[in-house]
């Protein structure tokens, strides 16, 4: 296996083992895979590793070319399932501090005046493009970002040239950012209709950014194809995918409401983000599911730490850990020890973050949370695409094994109802009385 799973001290805290709820997971298996359960017209992200439409990922690639040739700036402009898995993929393999070729930027996640204001100062003297990214081509925030963006881009270089720096990425046939793409001329790549926007993450969604930042996505794709391959079988044990939502569904049942993932290295904090709309969309419906959280360590053990070991006992974690580092640092001695660190002279810096990860685990143990570990090689793009894939059939699985379509979000649209009305949208007349 290219990831372990590691239930380690979890096993204790349960009443059932995982490997008894075989029978179900096989069953559920069938209802994925034949394509039999609610949500059933979206399972199209299922077969995206073996499966994905090779012209366009060809265009991809070129497009991905062009944008570095033309621009010192990407814009991408996109929310939820239409940023996340990007800006989650660029964190993961990001190098710290080095300076990248294309720098690549995100917009319209949120609906900061501040945050466009002052990026549209900062791309005054930049050579830059956009792609636009919207499954449905309607929603508000990514939408607002790119009418002021495309203004911009039209200002700096005509509407010829910008039309040579747009890249709409949308449905195939329809929405507003479909009726302006077409309207306009610029590149498209489309969103497939059974692939939903979490879930989009092996489309051009998340290819396009991650190709033009540099990023080897033929090996995202192989890794996601290794993951596809293996979690087709439904066994317990070799399918690490279903071994995780067995485990978490019961010790969801056990009362544990609350999930955190966590991670010890500040390149897996986006891989939260993006793991805690996928589960969190995917799940939390009919007032059931379980609540994601996450942290990064050993940061955050001098802020939630506290909550973790001593607070309310609904938590669980999982926990990854990488397994090797591509840099790392030695201690050095010092002649007077005056910080008195010198116990740890010579010592790499990975070995103590890797004691600090074993000695809060059993701290975390001893205080009644069970901890899940999930070991990655290294950070890379095949392991980038291997988890990727590992995450969507754990949460296919972990919802239906509590009865809940994982491939719709009715929820999202309270606020959205609400908001029109206040701004005065047409049609949202009577929605506040
Ligand atoms: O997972 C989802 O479906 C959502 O989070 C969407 O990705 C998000 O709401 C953005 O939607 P759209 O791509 O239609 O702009």
């Amino acid at each position: 296996a290219h990831i372990e799973l590691l239930l380690n001290d979890a096993r204790s805290f349960l009443s059932e083992q995982p490997e008894s709820l075989q029978g179900r997971i096989t069953e559920l298996h069938h209802v994925i895979h034949e394509k039999l359960g609610a949500g059933n017209d979206f399972l199209g992200w299922l077969d995206l590793p073996i499966n994905y439409n090779r012209n366009e990922y060809a265009r991809i690639l070129q497009a991905a070319k062009k944008i570095r040739r033309q621009s010192e700036v990407l814009v991408v402009i996109g929310i939820g399932g239409s940023y996340l898995g990007a800006k989650a993929g660029l964190e993961f393999l990001n190098e710290p501090f080095k300076k990248n070729q294309l720098e690549i930027i995100f917009a319209g996640h949120q609906m900061s005046g501040i945050y466009l204001a002052n990026l549209l100062e900062y791309l005054k003297n930049k050579d830059f493009s956009i792609n636009v990214i919207s499954k449905s081509g309607t929603t508000t925030e990514p939408a607002i970002a790119f009418r002021i963006l495309k203004k911009a881009l039209e200002e700096k270089y005509g509407k010829d040239e910008a039309k040579e720096r747009i890249y709409a990425t949308t449905d195939r046939q329809k929405g507003a950012l479909y009726t302006v793409a077409k309207e306009n001329g610029y590149e498209m790549f489309i969103i497939p209709d059974d692939v939903g926007g979490r879930f989009s993450v092996l489309t051009a969604v998340g290819l396009l950014p991650l190709a033009a930042a540099g990023i080897n996505t033929d090996q995202l794709l192989k890794g996601a194809e290794e993951a596809y391959d293996r979690f087709m079988n439904p066994s317990l044990t070799t399918n690490e995918a279903y071994l995780y939502a067995a485990t978490r569904y019961l010790l969801y049942q056990q009362d544990k409401k609350v999930e955190m993932l966590v991670g010890y290295e500040p390149n897996l904090l986006y891989l939260n983000e993006w793991w805690k709309q996928l589960f969190g969309e995917s799940e939390g419906k009919d007032h059931k599911g379980l609540f994601v959280a996450s942290a990064g360590f050993s940061t955050d053990l001098h802020s939630l730490g506290q909550y973790i070991q001593d607070g309310e006992r609904h938590l669980f974690e999982t926990v990854i850990q990488v397994k090797h580092s591509s840099k790392d640092i030695l201690i050095p001695e010092e002649e007077q020890d005056l910080d008195e660190l010198n116990y740890l002279k010579g010592k790499k810096l990975s070995y103590v973050n890797e004691q600090a990860l074993k000695g809060t685990m059993m701290a975390h143990k001893d205080g009644m949370v069970p901890n899940l570990l999930i070991n990655i090689p290294r950070f890379d793009s095949f392991t980038f695409g291997y988890l990727i894939y590992f995450f969507e059939k754990a949460c296919a699985m972990s919802a239906y094994l509590i009865d809940v379509n994982p491939f719709n979000q009715p929820g999202v649209e309270a606020y959205k109802k609400n908001m029109f009305a206040l701004l005065g949208k047409k049609g949202y007349e009577n929605i506040i009385k």
